[in-house]
């Protein structure tokens, strides 16, 4: 080892070890998206532009998650001018109604907000439609003359028919929550293609209206989900706990405390006590100055043109 030359080459050795395990090559994507994961986080710490466009969608994503630091799924929180492409860096937030954190990066295009300073909030309900749980929510909204988004099984449309076009007709939205609520992750690709493609159907003969929106099952997703379904997958930013609560006081103060404008509400049209919920939640939040819109409605007024493959889980004002 007394040799110049050796103590060179090892050096140089030292060097590529070092390099690749530090991950300098970047050859795998940053994916630490746990199964059960949940909302997105609701949080932005900074964000930066790309200047990537987004009519090279796909591409554009996989660069910018082989590239980029973790970053939420969460697209809402970009202040940028409208047609502008943003990659977001953000670090994540600590939050008691996150279970988990999910870190990737997406760029998303935003147009312009047309709020006009109207609050706004987009209630979801998930694993209905359930006769008298949903029946009693669609009562409330129907009183107050606001609008939800049932995201629902789809092997449970057949009985509920009834109680679905009501809230249809109503003005709310009606998304997938697949057909038999399995973790997508754990599907292979045809078989998350037919739990889409079964719900939808069974979906749309009640409503006459093609299904835009999906929300997957426990929140599971990853990329090969993402590239795979033809839908938006909605995800949420304030999450009431409700399964795990059944009880209306515990639910309305997990919305109430958390409640942002823009913010799209998990809630559950299964459990007596998420209706009692939403018989207060509904007019205290009117009085608060919110205004009750669909998912669709909150991203159109918010600028966002929902794509395919995408999550979403609010829309900050801007
Ligand atoms: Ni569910």
């Amino acid at each position: 080892m007394n040799c110049p030359v050796s103590k060179k080459v090892f050096s140089l050795l030292l060097c590529i070890c070092f390099l690749v395990l530090t991950g300098c090559g970047n050859t795998s994507p940053v994916d630490n998206h746990p199964e059960n994961d949940g909302a997105a986080s609701s949080e932005l710490s900074s964000a930066t532009t790309s200047t990537t466009e987004s009519t090279t969608e796909s591409t554009t994503e996989s660069t910018t998650e082989l590239t980029t630091e973790p970053t939420t799924e969460d697209s809402s929180f970009l202040t940028s001018e409208s047609s502008t492409t943003f990659t977001e860096l953000t670090s994540e937030k600590t939050s008691t109604e996150l279970t988990s954190e999910k870190t990737s990066a997406q760029t998303v295009t935003r147009g312009p907000d047309t709020s006009g300073g109207q609050k706004l909030v987009a209630l979801t309900f998930d694993d209905g439609p359930h006769s008298s749980v949903t029946n009693r929510i669609l009562d409330t909204l129907e009183k107050h003359g606001a609008k939800a988004t049932f995201f629902v099984v789809g092997n449970r449309v057949g009985s509920y028919k009834k109680v679905l076009k009501r809230a249809h007709d109503m003005g709310c939205e009606i998304g997938s929550h697949t057909w038999s609520h399995q973790n997508l992750t754990k599907l292979t690709v045809p078989q998350m293609k037919e739990e889409m493609k079964k719900s939808v159907k069974a979906i749309s003969d009640v409503t006459g209206e093609p299904v835009k929106l999906m929300r997957p099952p426990e929140g599971g997703y990853n990329d090969v989900v993402k590239k795979n379904l033809d839908y938006p997958l909605i995800m949420w930013s304030v999450d009431s706990k409700d399964w795990k609560h059944r009880n209306a006081k515990k639910d309305y103060d997990a919305v109430m405390s958390a409640v942002f404008d823009g913010a799209i509400i998990l809630m559950h049209d299964l459990y007596p006590a998420t209706a009692d919920a939403v018989e207060k939640l509904v007019p205290d939040l009117i009085a608060k100055g919110y205004k009750f819109v669909t998912v669709s409605e909150l991203m159109e007024i918010r600028g966002y043109t929902l794509q395919k493959g995408k999550t979403y889980s609010s829309a900050r004002p801007h």
